[in-house]
């Protein structure tokens, strides 16, 4: 439970709101590359944190990302030419370059000036495991971009799911770092071995939380023996990532996990990634086929609108949602609550412990950087990025054995291979 204040400042993104200058610390996720796959091609609009952009490739490949109003009269840069090394507006044919330089304004008289007396405005962009990361906060506090296992992975051993969930990202975060309702939400009735953890009978798991400099690592008990537990671990990474232990196990190993993005488009609408990779093998055409719950605008097929084409014969005999695909369960647990739900009318329990660390975290972050202090997670010397220790792994132990060491010894083995 939050009370109204606290819910109002974690949920509002916008620039000059205290969490939209948060999250503007950070590297975040724009677009997929995929969606300006080459130079020169068509830009595309992008909505991040309550503001309107275009995202465009340019002739070199070059990646730029501009507010989308032209800044000499407003005209919508999405329906801009993008030529030579720039973007050109369609009304008057100012041209932009990708850092937001006035390269052209034609229309003006030869030696006008005011082409550099202009700045328009455009944000860094950085692109890795065919994600296009940004960066929109001040410039003299750019941090190292964080190169996570997962963005360094062959293009072919991951898949992306991206999709808008009609609701603010704490609502999505919330699932994410929410290990009890696989149970429930996800539950299918016939056994599925890539839902290890959905056969085990103790379905309350106890949690064991430390916290890290850049956010969690969570350990999802379950008792599976008198002498042995099933032990999932995740990790919550500021500002926005749930790093979650699904995927098969190769050689008793976790072959690859999940990196879930919830990146805010504004206050009442997120940008989800599911990043999943596999260190193992290239994705199959099943994995990859997980991609068409979605329209090409990236918004699902079911949604709110149609009831998530719920069937409650299904969900009698075949699942316990009736709505097929992971991600459209989670968007109806999540969206139904409302764009913003009043956290103050909640009643958590035991199973929730996760989320109400998060949500203290968040605050307290909150708190240091109005306080002047530097957020969680970022890393500005180089000689201290080490980000090989943010994963996930699943493991059976016996009961007298900590997840913990186990941890340890499997962190140093994956900063080797990495
Ligand atoms: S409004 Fe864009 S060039 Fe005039
Ligand atoms: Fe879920």
């Amino acid at each position: 439970m939050l009370s109204r204040e606290e819910n109002e400042l974690l949920t509002r993104v916008h620039a000059g709101s205290l969490m939209g200058g948060l999250f503007r610390r950070y590297w975040i996720p724009a677009l997929l590359a995929e969606e300006i796959p080459n130079p020169d091609c068509p830009p595309v609009r992008v909505r991040l944190l309550g503001e309107d952009l275009v995202a465009f490739r340019d002739t070199q490949g070059k990646i730029g990302l501009l507010d989308e109003h032209c800044s000499h009269r407003g005209t919508s840069l999405f329906y801009g030419r993008n030529e030579e090394c720039g973007l050109r507006c369609i009304y008057h044919g100012w041209k932009y370059d990708v850092g937001g330089n006035v390269l052209e304004t034609p229309a003006e008289p030869a030696g006008s000036q005011l082409k550099n007396k202009v700045h328009h405005n455009a944000y860094p962009c950085v692109e890795a495991g065919g994600m296009v990361f940004t960066y929109m906060g001040a410039r003299n506090e750019i941090p190292i971009f964080p190169t996570y296992a997962w963005l360094g992975v062959p293009q072919d051993q991951i898949y992306i799911a991206k999709s808008l969930l009609e609701c603010s990202y704490l609502q999505g975060l919330d699932g994410d770092c929410d290990s009890a309702h696989l149970n429930y939400l996800h539950k299918m009735f016939k056994p599925d071995a890539r839902r290890e953890f959905l056969r085990h009978e103790d379905q309350s798991p106890a949690f064991e939380i430390d916290e890290m400099d850049f956010g969690f690592t969570v350990a999802a008990i379950r008792k599976v023996a008198p002498d042995k537990s099933y032990v999932r671990i995740s990790q919550f990474v500021m500002p926005f990532i749930g790093c979650v232990p699904v995927g098969r196990e190769v050689d008793g190993k976790l072959d690859g996990f999940k990196a879930v993005y919830q990146v805010p488009a504004d206050d009442h609408n997120t940008w989800r990634y599911d990043f999943f990779f596999k260190w193992s093998k290239p994705m199959s055409k099943e994995d990859s086929s997980k991609r068409d719950f979605v329209g090409a605008d990236y918004r699902k097929l079911r949604n709110v609108r149609n009831n998530y084409l719920q069937d409650r014969q299904v969900q009698k005999t075949v699942n316990f949602t009736g709505i097929e695909e992971f991600l459209n369960q989670d968007a109806c647990a999540t969206e139904s609550m409302g764009a913003i739900v009043d956290r103050s009318k909640e009643h958590l329990g035991v199973s929730d412990s996760y989320i109400i660390q998060v949500r203290r975290f968040l605050l307290k972050a909150l708190k240091d950087l109005q306080a002047g202090r530097q957020p969680p997670g970022l890393v500005y010397d180089s000689s201290q990025a080490d980000f090989s220790r943010i994963r996930c792994d699943v493991a059976y132990l016996a009961s007298d054995v900590s997840w913990r060491t186990l941890f340890e010894v499997d962190t140093m083995g994956q900063s080797e291979k990495a």
